[in-house]
């Protein structure tokens, strides 16, 4: 979470993408999925910018103020990240598959 007072500086896209890279090249995942609130449009643009792709919506999965909020879910996956970023070398299991990044099946 980032403090108001510090919000769209980009500082949330350089901690999601350094999040991302280290889930992608260390760690090995196949996909990473989150997911926010559909009020959050701020976070909401930053996942797509990001490369996140929309795969669902929990309906009405927030209730605040006498309101339901959908929950929007999203997914990026090894490939999908690798592709964006010209990514070369990476994880052992990544250079198995040649993809310069890790093929196990884990979810963050
Ligand atoms: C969501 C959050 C992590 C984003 O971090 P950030 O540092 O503010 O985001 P960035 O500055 O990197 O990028 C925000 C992007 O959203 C855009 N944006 C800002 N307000 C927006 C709005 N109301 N609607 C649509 N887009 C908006 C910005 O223009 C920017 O896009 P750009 O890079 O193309 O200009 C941060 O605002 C935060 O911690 N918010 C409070 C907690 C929260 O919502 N957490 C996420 C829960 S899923």
């Amino acid at each position: 979470m980032i403090a108001s007072a510090y919000q769209d500086r980009g500082y949330g896209t350089e901690a999601v993408n350094w999040a991302l890279d280290w889930a992608f090249r260390v760690a090995g995942m196949h996909a990473v999925r989150l997911s926010c609130f559909s009020f959050n449009e701020r976070a909401a643009k930053l996942y797509t910018s990001l490369g996140f792709v929309r795969e669902g919506v929990k309906r009405e999965a927030y209730y605040f103020d006498c309101r339901w909020y959908n929950r929007i879910m999203f997914s990026i996956l090894d490939r999908e990240w690798a592709a964006r970023r010209g990514v070369v070398g990476g994880s052992e299991r990544g250079r198995e598959n040649g993809l310069g990044i890790g093929a196990g099946e884990k979810h963050g």
